[in-house]
């Protein structure tokens, strides 16, 4: 058989699992969904669900997949001994088709705006004026232009291979990213204004704890983790047999999260300053950075950078969300790895034209209330994640061999005894209860 590909170094592993968890979940869908679910509160939960679930379920899925060796179906069987489990595959292999659809519109309407600030549009604009020409940009056919032109760029990629793709791009990419945000959470720290936007942010109304909230808060930690549709757990059958799991799957969780709080640090403290709507969706980034932008000197540098960094941190999440079908309809079908990304990429198109759409044409086409794209992001993030994660901590908790188990987390060096502990505590009551309850409190 061929030697599967493996990651070259630990540094490569760090960045490409926590280039698979940064993205547009942090930089553009935490601040929006914290705006318009209260703030602080909204934090708070998120918080709990990060440490209290998300770090076991990414250890989870690390020990599944590095184990197996294989997509997440092919774990599941592995681990089973049989294809009872073959329905998780499949479920995640449809979450990760409809994120993907969603996902590359919104990383089309930034490179919309990578393309403007070249041409220096963003500096000089009011925000008055912004906020109806983003307005009139998302009602129009361009974004379906930018999300295949996104999906094409995807797919070069992914043709590329593991190492070479993936790898390279994720290890000089997120340390710039990461300094870029740095600097403008300063610049929003002085803004006139601003405590009120840290207010809002970092002071929890234990009052507006509604089941919404806690059910958003969750979505977007399973979201923002990367978790509980085997993204981690493909990404893993690529590790080396020494890499540390639990410690990366910290280190993942914490770099993650900090760039989900920096982004709300830059967000907040703007809108108060400029006296904008916290509650504006997903609109609310794509308005309130430009308005940023516009009053600072050299605006349309600082722009270009900002939303070329963010393609590129948008690149790094679809590759891993694409990777889970690519995996699986490689080893499943015996396609090959390029006619499994072309299919891929041609189902998105389709799918993500549908969610490009909802902000205009198909702005009427509604279920339960809410346009197609949505739908596409409250089924994934909000269900099928949270249900995958669920499965996942039960399998590994309950039914994965325990010596399995211990070996893989002891593969380098022994792990103090607690934590294992805690880990299989966490796996086996905490994490599976913690998701049922949300799901019958909402
Ligand atoms: N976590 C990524 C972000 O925050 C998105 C993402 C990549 C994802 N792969 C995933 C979400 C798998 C769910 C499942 O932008």
């Amino acid at each position: 058989m061929e030697r599967r590909a493996q990651f070259a170094t630990r540094i490569g592993v760090v960045a490409t699992t926590v280039g698979s968890a940064v993205g547009l979940g942090n930089i553009w869908r935490f601040p929006y969904e914290a705006g318009t679910h209260g703030g602080g509160a909204f934090l708070l939960c998120y918080l709990f669900f990060i440490f209290v679930i998300g770090i076991p379920v990414i250890s989870a899925e690390f020990v599944m997949g590095r184990s197996a060796r294989s997509c997440i179906l092919g774990a599941f069987r592995t681990h089973s001994g049989g294809r009872r489990w073959d329905g998780i595959g499949y479920c995640s292999i449809l979450a990760a088709i409809l994120i993907l659809s969603f996902y590359s519109v919104v990383a089309g309407w930034t490179m919309e705006y990578t393309v403007e600030s070249v041409a220096g549009h963003l500096g000089g604009v009011a925000d008055a004026g912004r906020h109806s020409e983003f307005d009139r940009f998302i009602s129009g056919w361009r974004p379906v232009i930018w999300m295949i032109a996104f999906l094409v760029l995807n797919a070069l990629i992914l043709l590329g291979g593991v190492k070479k793709g993936i790898e390279r791009v994720s290890n000089i990419l997120m340390p710039v990213l990461f300094l870029i945000l740095l600097a403008f959470c300063v610049n929003s720290l002085l803004m006139p204004g601003a405590s009120d936007g840290l207010k809002f942010l970092f002071t929890p109304d234990f009052s507006a704890i509604t089941p919404g909230v806690v059910l958003g808060a969750m979505g977007q930690a399973f979201f923002s983790l990367s978790i509980g549709l085997g993204c981690m757990m493909t990404y893993s059958s690529y590790f080396s047999d020494r890499t540390p799991i639990v410690k990366s799957a910290t280190t993942t969780a914490l770099l993650d999260t900090l760039v989900a709080v920096l982004a709300g640090v830059i967000i907040f403290p703007a809108v108060f300053s400029f006296g904008m709507e916290a509650e504006a969706g997903p609109k609310l980034v794509f308005e309130v950075l430009p308005s940023i932008f516009s009053r600072l000197h050299g605006g349309e540098v600082w722009s270009t950078l900002f939303f070329f960094l963010l393609v590129l941190a948008s690149l790094t999440s679809t590759i891993s969300m694409s990777e889970i079908f690519i995996a699986f309809v490689c080893e499943e079908f015996h396609m090959s790895r390029r006619a499994a990304t072309i299919l891929l990429t041609l189902i998105a198109m389709g799918l993500g034209t549908l969610c490009a759409l909802s902000f205009g044409p198909l702005v009427d086409v509604t279920m339960f209330g809410k346009t197609i794209f949505d739908l596409f992001d409250y089924v994934s993030s909000n269900i099928l994640l949270p249900l995958g994660g669920m499965v996942i901590s039960l399998f590994v908790g309950w039914r994965l061999d325990r010596n399995t188990l211990t070996s893989q987390l002891n593969s380098n060096g022994r792990l103090p005894r607690w934590v294992i502990v805690w880990l299989l505590i966490s796996l086996r009551y905490i994490a599976p209860l913690c998701i049922l309850a949300v799901f019958l409190a909402s």
